[in-house]
């Protein structure tokens, strides 16, 4: 076990202010929303950027120069997934969310075909797939896990399913599920999969039996707006693409159009060489740091996570994160501290910054949380008429190649004190429209109009 990779990102230990005045090194524990950037990806960006120009629309040399290091790219991000041997295509898009959607458009799925997805998802794999087919969910048990029969159940109700879409890694528990042998057991039925590795991807090597593969750079930390859609070429070869527009067709006249082969088909606009570079970077970096070693920091740090918040009187750990083999994601709440509050206490007084809400998967959060219909009801009614302070959720801690055991141990030492159960050393008023708690304080750091603004996760 490795329980620091000696790995520092751009930005790590810089100072923030508290509410006594004192400034001290934040300490980001939000590493499944987002990561900062490796030094690695940063310099490589640096470096590109003088030379930055056209892809795909340029003859001059640099614009030659974006288009090779656009399509080096593309090479990386098929190899960074295992594909070298496949005629799989790798589409750059934004981020898992619009990938998920950019496929949910090109299936051709008619409204009443079925996506089997589960209710562990995150929005980004539930919300796509109601435009477009009916969905059928895979239910998780008590603990917030599934496995592969109750997976293979869903599979064999009728409707065959024209899609298996799953997650890689839950970002609210990092519960991997047991991914491989769900693939396996939908492509034993004839039907093709789609992981969701927005989590998975920058700790663990992709699931190269599945069928369609999305990631995202802002999670793996290349935070220049760069994701990844990957699938089979025929999935793209004919039909729309999602988007319309120039770079996407071979033949326009004002009533007719042909449409070029992907990927360029489906990358219509100007792409984003920077992101790109950026995300090829950090694959890179990953690779150089190898599977192995970050497995080995991964289990070091999730282990000292969830058995040191297990340990704090008070606290309630939600779901499988203390499983071995889950990601260092640890979902918790607090007896009496809305989760609210206990977020802005580690921000305000620590320093740390975590996420807390329903981490964009409400259907997980209700069920792990064991809410009852009378008490979802009572907090709908009042998000309806714009009260988010009764929004229900958690606190959620995740955790980087940047992070180290001290970090946990900080931030164990300030949960256990606000569970701990003293008043906080200032009164913290909650905002209705919001549901985020601030400081009572004439202190301008924390009193600016700006910072009210807030973080405004009960969003999801
Ligand atoms: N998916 C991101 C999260 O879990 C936004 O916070």
């Amino acid at each position: 076990m490795s329980d620091d990779l000696g790995v520092r990102l751009v930005g790590d230990g810089l100072g923030v202010p508290c509410v006594d005045g004192i400034e001290r090194s934040y300490l980001s524990l939000d590493a499944a929303a987002s990561t900062n950037a490796l030094p690695a990806v940063a310099s490589r960006v640096q470096e590109f950027l003088p030379w930055y120009s056209s892809v795909h629309r340029g003859a001059g040399w640099k614009s030659q120069l974006a288009t090779a290091a656009y399509e080096d790219a593309r090479t990386a991000f098929t190899a960074f997934a295992g594909r070298t041997d496949t005629d799989d295509v790798a589409i750059i898009c934004r981020n898992s969310t619009e990938a998920i959607n950019h496929l949910a458009y090109r299936l051709g799925l008619r409204p009443d075909d079925v996506v089997v997805t589960t209710v562990v998802e995150h929005h980004a794999n539930l919300l796509p797939w109601a435009r477009f087919a009916r969905r059928r969910y895979v239910e998780c048990d008590a603990s917030g896990t599934f496995g592969v029969d109750a997976v293979a159940a869903v599979l064999d109700e009728q409707p065959h399913p024209r899609l298996l879409a799953v997650t890689g890694a839950s970002n609210v528990t990092g519960w991997v599920p047991p991914i491989d042998e769900i693939i396996a057991a939908a492509h034993d039925r004839g039907v093709p999969v789609m992981v969701d590795a927005a989590q998975l991807a920058p700790h663990r090597p992709l699931p190269r039996a599945a069928d369609y593969l999305v990631w995202s750079g802002h999670k793996m930390y290349a935070p220049f707006g760069a994701g990844v859609l990957i699938g089979p070429r025929a999935t793209f070869a004919n039909g729309d693409p999602y988007l319309a527009g120039g770079g996407a067709v071979d033949l326009v006249d004002l009533d007719e159009v042909v449409w070029t082969d992907p990927p360029d088909r489906e990358e219509a606009g100007s792409p984003n060489v920077l992101g790109a570079v950026a995300l090829h970077a950090a694959t890179d970096e990953l690779n150089r740091l190898g599977w192995d070693a970050i497995r080995a920091h991964d289990d070091d740090i999730a282990h000292r996570l969830s058995e040191g918040l297990s340990g704090i009187n008070g606290v309630r750990l939600l779901g499988p994160s203390a499983q071995p083999g889950a990601l260092p994601v640890a979902s918790f709440v607090v007896d009496g501290v809305a989760h609210a509050l206990v977020a802005a206490r580690l921000s305000a007084e620590h320093a740390i910054g975590v996420r807390h809400g329903c981490f964009c998967a409400h259907p997980y959060l209700l069920r792990l949380l064991g809410l009852t219909s009378p008490e979802v009801a009572d907090y709908r009614a009042a998000v309806l008429y714009g009260d988010r302070r009764r929004m229900p959720g958690a606190v959620r801690a995740s955790a980087g190649i940047d992070t180290t055991r001290q970090d946990i141990d900080r931030f164990l030492d300030a949960v256990a004190r606000i569970a701990g159960g003293g008043p906080p050393p200032m009164p913290y008023d909650q905002d209705e429209h919001t549901g985020d708690f601030w400081p009572r304080t004439d202190d301008p750091a924390w009193s600016s109009p700006g910072r009210r603004l807030g973080a405004a996760c009960a969003r999801g």
